[in-house]
């Protein structure tokens, strides 16, 4: 039987083909809702369901308590619709999804510190505690006053994963307080505090359109986050990543594009070179407001996102601009120093 499912309170609604969990469903139709094991095991997907009947599977107890059932809520990866129409709370007016609210001191480990390039290094964070939520493209603040180091905003590179390891880009700032620290201080076995998750740097839950994303530096943190969430949930329309890298040696993360250029076939990485150490051969040449136009000649029907120092971000907004983006689909992280974290406006964070 071929169901409904309501959003509530945006009162938009999904078609559920039979046999779909609602997870699948939403997902299907470019929402997007929190999951990590899609087995009704960590109860990241847990949502209350305000009407009609769902089918929920074997779900453990730790993952969705007795009470929880009884208050309502199901795991929507195993929740499976056995009435024509099953209404459930999801997303904001307009359906955007809801943020996470931030937390002021979340414990983590240092459990790996990685050089990318000469310049970032790569420090991964394993929660003592509970995994912190966030959406992809979200940051986190970091740093040790006791250390010198103020707390700094650093987007997480990675999407959630079941053990909630964070992956953080950091560059190196001449004379930076917190990134110097991060660089000449900061060891494998440390314990570190961050704040978090801030920001609205996020996917649209409703994205129909192509995805173009344009970073530079460490501004590739947020992009990977949102890139390896998309693709990992099937994301039906082409992903391009356009990278700006001075040379060889600033190339982060070519590993990961040469993977998802093999398995998805939607995706699509271009490094572009500003730099003389750029290689033998290499097909882009120039900042990417110069490039632009060689890849693409219309981008009216693209959702953008751009990320990176502040004048990066506002050549890359202008050249987008004169191919015909729409201004509210272009997204951008400007990697502002000392910026204070940006909350998520309350009527988007969940609870
Ligand atoms: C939303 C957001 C997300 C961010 N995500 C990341 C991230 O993922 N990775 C990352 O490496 N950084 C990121 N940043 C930048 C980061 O928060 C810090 O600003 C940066 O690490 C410098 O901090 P610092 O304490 O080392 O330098 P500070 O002690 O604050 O600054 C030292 C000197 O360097 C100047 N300066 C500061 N930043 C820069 C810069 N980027 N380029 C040139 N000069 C600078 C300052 O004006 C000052 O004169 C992000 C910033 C924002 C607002
Ligand atoms: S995604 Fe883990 S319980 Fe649903």
């Amino acid at each position: 039987m071929n169901s409904t499912i309501r959003l509530e309170p945006s009162g938009k609604e999904v078609d559920c083909r039979s046999g779909d969990t609602v997870l699948a469903a939403l997902e299907r139709s470019g929402f997007v809702m929190p999951n990590n094991c899609r087995a009704g095991a960590c109860g990241e997907c847990k949502t209350l369901v305000t009407d009609g009947d769902i089918d929920q599977g074997i779900v453990l107890d730790m993952a969705l308590s007795p009470d929880e059932r009884d208050e309502g809520y199901g795991l929507m990866c195993m929740a499976k619709p056995v009435s024509s129409v099953v209404s459930i709370e999801f997303g904001t007016d307009d359906a955007k999804p809801r943020l996470f609210p931030p937390k002021d001191r979340v414990s983590f480990a240092v459990t790996d510190i990685l050089p990318r390039t000469p310049k970032i290094v790569e420090v991964r964070l394993r929660p003592l505690g509970e995994n912190l939520r966030y959406w992809p493209g979200q940051y986190v603040m970091l740093g040790d006053e006791r250390a010198g180091a103020p707390p700094r905003s650093y987007s997480i590179a990675n999407a959630p994963r079941p053990d909630g390891e964070l992956h953080l880009l950091i560059a190196r700032v001449e004379d930076g307080a917190t990134s110097g620290w991060v660089h000449d201080t900061l060891e494998v076995g440390d314990r570190v505090t961050v704040a978090g998750p801030y920001g609205t740097f996020v996917g649209d839950a409703a994205t129909d359109t192509p995805v173009l994303c344009l970073a530079s530096g460490s501004g590739l943190a947020p992009i990977m986050a949102l890139t390896d969430a998309a693709l990992r949930r099937g994301f039906p329309h082409p992903v391009t990543i356009v990278f700006s890298a001075r040379g060889v040696e600033d190339e982060v993360d070519e590993g990961m594009f040469a993977f998802w250029t093999l398995k998805h076939r939607k995706f699509n990485s271009v490094i572009t070179y500003t730099g003389d150490d750029a290689p033998a051969g290499a097909k882009h040449r120039g900042r990417i407001p110069v490039v632009l136009p060689g890849l693409f000649t219309d981008l009216s029907n693209h959702t953008i996102f751009i990320a990176g120092s502040p004048e990066f971000v506002d050549a890359c907004r202008a050249s987008v601009a004169e191919l015909g983006a729409d201004p509210d689909h272009v997204h951008v992280e400007g990697y502002y120093p000392q910026a204070p974290a940006e909350s998520p406006p309350a009527h988007r964070l969940t609870g």
